[in-house]
């Protein structure tokens, strides 16, 4: 019996699919990954509606016939945590960096983040948007088809729902799928500076606003020396459980404060960067299944030596997910493949498991683990066709972009 489709992609040389665990896949199971050679997907109305051997799926007449000449195709990649949504740019700040200034040190004189709040408040809406809609458009082109989106630029009403209604634009215009957070909690404003508890209670009054509007799904906060403790951190995030938000935290990015700990007892969807997470930590985020997201980009960019511990976490059982942190100060790319070299390089991740991490787990870290981040009858046909014969290239090959044809939805958005 003969099966009408719309395109159907055949003779891929290595088929990852993702495809077979109910949730987030965990620690030592994140290394083992189906590969099916000679493979074929079938699309209609931009959903897959079969997964195969070429042969197969011989039965199936498509409109659209892609050989892929024994190229690898994946699930199209998921990047769980960005900064989308910023005015102006920081290079100035390069020369600081390579004087040795450090991260914290910058902020602490009112540059780095507050710098990037100044400019994202004197950047009028629809310059924002384009800006943003330009990012947007290039990681597409790397290969991601759902990806996270923060605010935290404004940390003021205004600005931080100007930043908010960008970001949701996008996700209604983009043929990529965008997921909304709120960050308001990102940094302490000037006027604030010794106030922070006001502060932050400005941004919990914000949260009905926000959940009318939709204008977020998850809230995050940046726990850290100097910018919000692990007990300010615990009650906003508590606060914003009880307004109906899922929460993620910025947890032990550059100091060991105890944020993963903080993390399990809240419940957060997922706990990212972690580079100084204790063992307890490690433990509780895999007791209390806490996606960790790891973030090497920003490690690598702010010059530091210390790398979170993905193969502790691993051990331990934790699910890893790991994204680039695209943002204008700490992680400037939207090159989530290069990420992917970086967790080869300093985080000592397989491949099988990096794959894991952009892909399923990514997906369960912004709450889309249903929706995206595997290839499977039902799904939609989220999918890259890249130029590389074998999963183990993209993590070795760096700097470059290896993608040859990236279907959402089924439709071709880049090639
Ligand atoms: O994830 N750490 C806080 N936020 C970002 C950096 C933002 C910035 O420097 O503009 C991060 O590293
Ligand atoms: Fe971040």
């Amino acid at each position: 019996m003969t099966q009408e489709a719309d395109i159907l992609l055949y003779h891929i040389g290595q088929l990852l699919t993702m495809d077979g665990s109910e949730g987030p896949v965990k620690g030592q199971n994140m290394s083992k990954l189906d590969v099916l050679e000679d493979g074929a997907v079938a699309i209609k109305d931009g959903k897959v509606i079969a997964v195969g051997k070429t042969h197969d799926l011989k039965h199936i007449e498509a409109k659209e016939k892609i050989d892929c000449q024994g190229k690898l195709v994946t699930p199209g990649l998921v990047e769980p945590h960005t900064h989308l949504v910023f005015g102006g740019s920081r290079e100035h700040e390069m020369a600081l960096k390579q004087q040795g200034v450090p991260y914290l040190d910058i902020l602490k004189q009112g540059g780095g983040i507050l710098s990037t709040v100044q400019s994202t408040r004197e950047t009028p809406e629809e310059e924002l948007l384009e800006k943003a809609r330009f990012h947007l458009n290039r990681m597409m082109s790397y290969g991601i088809t759902t990806m996270e989106a923060k605010s935290g630029y404004g940390l003021d009403y205004e600005t931080e729902m100007k930043q908010m209604r960008v970001a949701k634009q996008l996700q209604e215009e983009h043929k990529l799928d965008v997921v909304l957070t709120f960050l308001g909690a990102h940094a302490i404003p000037e006027n604030y500076k010794d106030d922070p508890d006001t502060f932050l209670n400005e941004m919990i009054a914000m949260l009905p606003d926000i959940k009318e509007k939709n204008l977020a799904e998850f809230v995050d906060i940046f726990c850290e020396t100097g910018v919000f403790s692990v007990e300010q951190s615990r009650e906003y995030l508590q606060k914003a459980k009880e307004s109906g938000f899922e929460v993620k935290i910025h947890a032990d990015e550059i100091n060991p404060l105890g944020g993963a700990e903080m993390a399990a007892e809240v419940g957060a969807i997922s706990a990212d960067h972690l580079v100084g997470t204790s063992d307890k930590g490690i433990q509780m985020l895999a007791e209390n299944n806490v996606i960790a997201t790891l973030l090497p980009g920003t490690s690598f960019y702010l010059g530091k030596e210390k790398h979170a511990r993905a193969r502790d976490m691993i051990e331990a059982g934790v699910s890893v997910a790991l994204s680039t942190d695209f943002n204008p100060g700490s992680s400037v790319t939207e090159n989530l493949q290069f990420i992917m070299n970086l967790a080869a390089l300093n985080l000592k991740m397989t491949p099988e498991e990096i794959w894991h991490a952009v892909t399923v787990n990514a997906a369960h870290a912004i709450g889309r683990g249903d929706q995206a981040g595997i290839i499977a009858v039902g799904r939609a046909a989220d999918i890259v066709i890249w130029d590389a014969s074998n999963y183990l290239y993209i993590p070795y090959h760096y700097g470059v972009n290896h993608v040859n044809t990236v279907l959402k939805n089924g439709e071709k958005v880049f090639e």
